[in-house]
């Protein structure tokens, strides 16, 4: 059924939201994917695949598309060779692009660098000969902990080109959350900025990689680009990026490497404290960035100009503004800053600076930008955006309908991307000019993708049904691994249904009466705060370390702008103190969580208990918890160990108010 969108109260309602977008015929005429895509897919995967891979440009060609023979480790394209940087540069140079604008980048102040295929060839060639020169190469691991700055993607293609693996970490990470990040994966070289722009004022980095790095004896150099002037300790580890990297050469032969050759590393938090170093490797990765970035945003690189959002720190920078799009040959903005600074037009504004074509963003974006209001980006040209698309945590209908009506002119396609870091790319999106789109809902594996939502039993589930969402098909771009703990990776993925043979994404989803597939959130013990995954015990052993806290439960309560917020309850220590308790000690627990783990882990609101509900067996109910953060009427406390607790933390709360 089709209905004019912007009426009506059950907006946010999932289960009656039935409007759906056809494309336009013109849309649809010129989209990049055809219905027979999903046709082609569905008579030969492994020969879908195999023409998929024939986008990207190989040494050596594969003779085994797919082995699964070591299943749940898969290799893609067996045989194969090819060299990941090349496939994103050098090739649109040889085909004469070279003059075309890679990336337009948009600095936090105001400043801005075009750069072309042909220089980007050469920034990516003198930090490939840089790294050599450090005696960096084959399997070695860079960490990359840096603002959204140009040298970071020089840097992570500069490894690719030379077959190391990135560590990309997130600049707004704390210096222990780096220090584990490194000596999980014993980096020989850190790639850091002095500082960074946040919200308009610079701000140091490179202290947090100090401290890291004393205690990391793998780090052998930090590589140090100078960004925002900042005056900054120096140690004899430490080199300049203008000092050994301009005076390279900017000519530098690729050498081609096994398709199954390790290409990153990207930590990402999962049920304990310790997360989980997620490998992926070239050939079968490249190949479905490629596929994907291509047909969800129907990208046009002759006339296009893209933009993700996204910081490098997370897979979506890794796929999305790295090496799907810039195999694609595509034109990009890159953005280094916040979307309030100067103002909160700032994106509108870069927008219509350039022509902006495709957008992809996050859902808590679109709903901060609800906030600030619709008369904001109508101030703006934004007649040139003809995609727009949305990762990292359900779009509630309300938020796509706003996205499409004041971003989208009332006429863009959106896609509502699901996928993981773990997936590498993008696995169940509409393809726009093919599919009728629909508010809140991913609904389709893509062409080559098989995804299922099943009951407990690992069967599948009925139009209507709900239930857990599976990969029940290896994928080219799948996780090779968790870095050093193959014991973690099957638990992880393939214990809970390891009879079918299904990967379990952790994600709770149904089917609608079309057979649509809807994502519910996580099933697990992971949080989604803005499109970020926190593990509620990554926060819980942050508290504990602080000395004034025994005992710590951390849920994830909805929230209107972020998906979830973190809530905590603490049990505070005997001896902690009469004013523990206070505002003040309050906001140094939240402080010390932004230390540990870094400001996104910080909670929303932490509440002072006396007790915690626990089951006999000692687990932590965390249902009751939500039930309290989210102000609802408490849940079934039968298999409480002392169902009285609930009634003590309710009154104590009420006491403190
Ligand atoms: C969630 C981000 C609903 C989901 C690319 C998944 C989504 C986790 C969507 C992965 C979507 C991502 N709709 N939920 N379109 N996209 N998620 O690893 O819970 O940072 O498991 O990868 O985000 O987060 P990650």
């Amino acid at each position: 059924m089709t209905q004019s969108p912007g009426q009506g109260n059950a907006l946010d309602n999932l289960l009656t939201e039935s409007r759906t977008f056809p494309p336009s015929d013109e849309f649809a005429a010129q989209a990049n994917a055809q219905p027979a895509l999903y046709e082609e897919a569905k008579a030969d995967r492994e020969a879908f695949w195999a023409k998929q891979a024939e986008r990207l440009h190989w040494e050596t060609k594969w003779d085994q598309v797919l082995d699964w023979s070591g299943a749940p480790f898969a290799k893609w394209f067996v045989g194969g060779k090819l060299n990941v940087a090349y496939n994103c540069v050098d090739r649109h140079v040889e085909s004469g692009h070279g003059d075309q604008v890679a990336i337009h980048w948009e600095g936090e102040p105001g400043d801005s660098r075009a750069i072309t295929y042909a220089e980007l060839q050469r920034e990516v060639s003198k930090a490939a000969n840089a790294l050599t020169s450090l005696g960096i190469g084959a399997e070695d691991r860079v960490a990359i902990y840096m603002p959204m700055v140009p040298e970071a993607i020089f840097a992570m293609l500069a490894c690719a080109r030379v077959g190391a693996l990135h560590n990309v970490v997130f600049g707004g990470f704390s210096a222990e959350a780096l220090r584990t990040r490194i000596q999980d994966s014993a980096c020989r070289l850190v790639i850091t900025t002095d500082g960074q722009y946040r919200r308009g004022t610079p701000a140091p980095l490179k202290p947090a990689v100090d401290e890291a790095v004393a205690d990391a004896p793998s780090v052998e150099k930090v590589i140090v680009v100078k960004r925002t002037d900042t005056e900054v300790a120096w140690t004899d580890k430490d080199v300049w990026w203008h000092e050994l990297v301009d005076s390279q050469s900017d000519q530098h032969t690729p050498e081609a490497f096994d398709s199954e050759h390790p290409l990153f590393i990207l930590y990402t938090s999962g049920t304990t404290g310790k997360p989980k170093g997620i490998l992926h490797t070239s050939g079968g990765y490249l190949t479905q960035a490629s596929y994907t970035h291509q047909n969800v945003f129907d990208l046009k690189p002759d006339t296009d100009v893209y933009w993700c959002t996204a910081d490098i720190g997370w897979v979506t920078g890794h796929s999305y503004i790295v090496y799907g799009p810039l195999s694609n040959r595509v034109t990009q903005v890159v953005y280094e800053g916040t979307p309030n600074t100067p103002h909160e037009g700032r994106h509108w504004e870069i927008v219509q600076k350039y022509g902006v074509s495709i957008y992809y963003t996050a859902p808590t974006l679109i709903r901060t930008f609800m906030k600030w209001g619709a008369d904001i980006p109508a101030k703006y040209d934004l007649s040139s955006l003809r995609v727009l698309g949305s990762v990292g945590e359900p779009i509630n209908p309300e938020a796509w309908i706003w996205y499409r009506e004041n971003v989208g002119g009332g006429k863009t396609p959106i896609v509502d991307t699901w996928w993981q870091t773990e997936t590498g790319a993008i696995m169940i999106s509409p393809l726009p000019g093919v599919i009728s789109t629909k508010p809140g809902s991913a609904q389709r594996p893509l062409p080559g993708i098989g995804a299922k939502v099943v009951n407990d039993e690992g069967v599948e589930v009925p139009a209507g049904g709900g239930g857990y969402l599976v990969l029940d098909e290896p994928w080219p771009s799948m996780l090779r691994g968790i870095w050093g703990d193959e014991e973690r990776y099957r638990d992880t993925y393939w214990s809970r249904f390891k009879d079918q043979g299904f990967y379990f994404a952790g994600d709770g989803a149904k089917y609608d009466a079309d057979g649509d597939i809807w994502l519910l959130g996580r099933v697990d013990d992971v949080m989604n705060v803005s499109g970020h995954r926190i593990s509620t015990t990554e926060v819980e052993s942050a508290l504990v370390s602080h000395p004034t806290v025994a005992e710590a439960a951390v849920v994830g309560a909805s929230d209107d702008t972020t998906g979830q917020g973190i809530v905590a309850f603490v049990i505070l220590r005997g001896g902690a103190g009469a004013d523990a308790g206070g505002a003040d000690a309050i906001k140094a627990l939240r402080d010390h969580v932004a230390k540990e783990i870094g400001p996104i882990a910080k909670p929303r609101q932490i509440m002072v208990v006396p007790e915690l509900p626990k089951t006999r067996s000692g687990k932590i109910m965390r249902r009751l918890l939500r039930d309290v953060a989210e102000n609802r009427a408490v849940g079934d406390v039968t298999t409480l160990a002392d169902s009285s607790v609930m009634d003590l933390i309710s009154a104590g709360l009420q006491s403190g108010k």
